[in-house]
């Protein structure tokens, strides 16, 4: 049953009925329909359209559907209704008739949908938080479980100084606290009903929208009606927040596929996270890892997409808003995988400990080291790096590393160096020395570890 058949003489085209109906998409709103409609219904009472017998009678069916829609939710695709408002309207009337056909009354599709759809965001985003604070906490873990595994740190991907895993680890904590501290922000602006404002310009009835906003579960009812059934910045916010947040997994994939490689060696990613090759017997291919890098760029279309399709529309609604919904679910569906799929990955990694470290003996990523030690005898730092460039050619050319060369080699570059360089120069004091906030060292790493420990709690 189409809501709105009277204007009309001729059914419409059923490729246009197929091009314009939303149902297929849009069935996951059922339940926030529901919930939206049952607040509605009791708005009803308080301006005399609705009886309070007839309230409940209502909010019952509707407690009936919601229950059949929670069992069995694809049952909604069968139908040919439009839009899932039609949908529930079909079916609340089919459950107890005329009665049914007053719920509309003061309401439109176009601030049903806004609030359908901001509930269903506000759900979406508190599912999300638990799963980037898992993620966190999985990394965390990993962190304080591999505190003393000294590896390369790269910058230009060629090795720049040592870390450990566990600092490694901590980074990615970082960027998805970031991530959640941009959800929380984002409930904020998600928590406005927008439910009585009508098709545009308010509804006619005397309602209190900060109460019906309260039934709701929204912190208060927006400001102005226009705006409301027209805004979908909080679509555009999450999807921008989940391209944010899909960057930081493609650069922690990038890199675990690189730690993966032969090349490296760092780590092995378990059997239950790879997948071989159809050809080559010896290939274990990182495949979860590299749909991680690759979602990245769909969901960052569906946020580019949502954006050109907002930009040109006049106020207030038009269908063009109807192409929210896809995208918006995509990129959230996408985001929550790649968030549980990381975990999974982090989970059973092995670390080659010897190699990592043998690694970060070599491509003489303690030539900062030496720099320093020449600032600490006095040689200013232009001077002392320029004479460090020229020991690690001199190294390079002998094919061993710093610590290797002989005082006397030494001293062809600088007098001031002396014996006590030496222990300078091992990884560990590389690592020990950088103790200031956020740095490598230990005693950093741990408090770090602490720290978010205690937030993710
Ligand atoms: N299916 C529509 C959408 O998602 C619902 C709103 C329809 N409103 C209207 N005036 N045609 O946007």
């Amino acid at each position: 049953m189409a809501l709105w058949g009277g204007r009309f003489t001729q059914a419409a085209d059923q490729r246009f009925k197929h091009f314009n109906d939303s149902l297929r998409f849009d069935y996951r709103l059922a339940e926030q329909d529901i919930i939206g409609s049952v607040a509605w219904s009791k708005a009803l009472v308080t301006v005399n359209v609705l009886t309070v017998e007839e309230q409940q009678h209502l909010e019952q069916a509707l407690a009936t559907l919601l229950n059949e829609v929670r069992e069995n939710p694809m049952q909604i695709l069968e139908s040919d209704a439009e839009d899932i408002h039609s949908w529930v309207e079909g079916q609340l009337i089919e459950k107890v008739g005329a009665l049914g056909k007053k719920l509309h009354t003061g309401r439109s599709r176009n601030d049903q949908v806004a609030t359908d759809l901001k509930l269903w965001c506000k759900f979406q985003v508190s599912e999300l938080i638990t799963a980037v604070r898992s993620l966190q906490r999985a990394l965390v873990e990993t962190a304080s479980q591999h505190q003393d595994v000294v590896m390369p740190g790269y910058t230009h991907l060629q090795r720049a100084q040592p870390i450990t895993f566990a600092h490694w680890c901590l980074a990615y904590t970082e960027m998805l606290a970031r991530d959640e501290s941009r959800l929380e922000d984002a409930l904020k602006r998600l928590d406005v009903s927008p439910l009585g404002c009508g098709a545009l310009a308010g509804t006619a009835y005397p309602i209190d929208r900060e109460q019906l906003a309260e039934w709701l579960g929204f912190a208060s009812a927006t400001r102005n009606s226009l705006d409301s059934v027209s805004d979908r910045d909080h679509a555009l916010e999450l999807m921008s927040h989940a391209s944010i947040s899909m960057m930081h997994l493609s650069r922690f994939a990038e890199d675990m596929i690189f730690f993966n490689s032969g090349e490296a060696g760092f780590i092995e990613l378990s059997d239950k996270v790879t997948s071989g090759s159809s050809l080559m017997p010896q290939k274990k291919n990182p495949d979860a890892l590299e749909l991680i890098r690759g979602k990245c760029g769909r969901v960052q279309g569906a946020l580019t997409g949502m954006m050109m399709t907002l930009k040109g529309i006049p106020l207030a609604y038009n269908k063009d808003m109807q192409e929210d919904k896809e995208g918006l679910f995509d990129a959230l569906d996408t985001w929550l995988e790649c968030l549980h799929m990381s975990c999974l990955v982090l989970e059973d990694i092995q670390l080659n400990t010897a190699r990592c470290k043998e690694a970060a003996e070599q491509g003489y990523a303690n030539s900062t080291e030496l720099a320093d030690y020449l600032v600490a005898k006095g040689v200013p730092f232009r001077e002392a790096h320029h004479i460090v460039g020229e020991v690690v050619v001199a190294a390079i050319k002998q094919g061993v590393p710093l610590e290797q060369l002989s005082l006397e080699h030494f001293k062809q570059f600088s007098n001031a160096i002396e014996e006590d360089v030496y222990p300078l120069l091992s990884l560990q004091s590389c690592l020990d020395k950088r103790n200031a906030k956020g740095g490598v060292a230990r005693e950093q790493v741990t408090y770090a570890i602490e720290q978010a420990l205690a937030r993710l709690a």
